[in-house]
């Protein structure tokens, strides 16, 4: 199936964060989320990055700042976004979401120090 649709990228958003409540590193990170407030802003955030919707206003980097994460946390969160998009999709925007994914990651890592130049 394509990610062309916000029909699509819920149904992705939604998968992803299965398996991140699922992991047993991710999970502890995430365990104050409000999930009825964030899911719809991850809704909102990648409908803006791949279709262009402008739905998010928000400023992503500050909400990780003070988040208890290392690089092995990143590592974990790219594998399961990558595995979850590979599970479900294909084709032009299904690359281009793994791409930026990958690429916030790396800036988000800079950002806090945790780069190791991979
Ligand atoms: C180690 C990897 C990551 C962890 C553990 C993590 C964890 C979190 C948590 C716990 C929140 C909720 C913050 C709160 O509202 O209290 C959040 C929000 C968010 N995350 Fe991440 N995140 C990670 C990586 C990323 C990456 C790579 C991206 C982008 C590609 C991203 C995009 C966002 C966005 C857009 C929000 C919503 C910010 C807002 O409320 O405006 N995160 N993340």
């Amino acid at each position: 199936m394509e990610l062309h649709h916000r029909s699509d990228i819920i149904t992705m958003v939604n998968k992803f964060y299965e398996k991140v409540k699922r992991d047993e590193l991710l999970a502890p990170v995430f365990a104050h989320v409000d999930w009825p407030a964030h899911l719809p802003t991850m809704y909102n955030f990648w409908s803006s990055m791949l279709l262009g919707e402008q739905r998010y206003t928000g400023n992503p980097f500050q909400k990780h700042r003070t988040l208890p994460i290392e690089a092995r946390h990143f590592d974990q969160w790219l594998k399961l976004f990558i595995e979850t998009v590979d599970e479900n999709f294909e084709g032009e925007k299904a690359e281009e979401i793994k791409m930026r994914a990958q690429s916030i990651a790396r800036i988000f890592q800079h950002k806090m120090g945790l780069y190791q130049g991979n």
